[in-house]
């Protein structure tokens, strides 16, 4: 089972603002829920706060050092990411790294392929960011196309 990194990213690497999206493509919303069902998500606690509720059909693994987060059906959370490696030895799906920025970064040296959809604007104000380099040590597999415009870079551990 792999672990799998999921984000969209714009072309100065930002991936959020004012702890939200910057924009929104259906197209990549349908490819996220498409990529991800069925298998586990790895999010951070504001990311999960930015959630409306917890992403169906999905088990959602919520990382946060302290925060109680009220308990309901498909939602776990833990507390650090040693916990959430020992619990994919019991999983039979993939896990999904889902964000944001803290969870990318404290994954890096765990993630086995990038999924990365390239959206073709530059966010004013933006105020999350990629890791510098985080593809560093991969190798670029598969361009998919979502729509004109919207690319998803696939990248493979070397
Ligand atoms: N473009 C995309 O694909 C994409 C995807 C996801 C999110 N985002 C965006 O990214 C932004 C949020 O990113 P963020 O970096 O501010 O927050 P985040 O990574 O979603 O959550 C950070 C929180 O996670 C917990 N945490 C972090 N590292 C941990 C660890 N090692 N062990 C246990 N808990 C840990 C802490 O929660 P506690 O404070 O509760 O301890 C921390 O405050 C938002 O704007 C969101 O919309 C974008």
């Amino acid at each position: 089972m792999a672990i799998i990194g999921i984000v969209a990213v714009d072309q100065k690497s930002a991936i959020g603002r004012d702890g939200g999206l910057p924009w929104h493509y259906s197209a990549d919303m349908r490819f996220f829920k498409r990529q991800t069902t069925g298998h586990a998500c790895v999010m951070g606690r504001r990311t999960w706060a930015s959630l409306k509720k917890p992403l169906p059909e999905r088990l959602n693994i919520v990382l946060s050092r302290e925060s109680l987060i009220e308990a309901q059906p498909s939602v776990i959370v833990l507390r650090d990411k040693a916990s959430v490696l020992a619990l994919k030895d019991y999983l039979a799906c993939d896990i999904y790294i889902i964000g944001g920025a803290q969870i990318y970064s404290t994954f890096l040296d765990e993630i086995d392929r990038w999924l990365v959809t390239q959206v073709p604007l530059t966010v004013e104000g933006a105020d999350a960011f990629m890791p510098e380099d985080f593809r560093h040590g991969f190798r670029e597999v598969e361009t998919i196309e979502l729509e004109e415009n919207l690319l998803v870079k696939v990248y493979e551990r070397e």
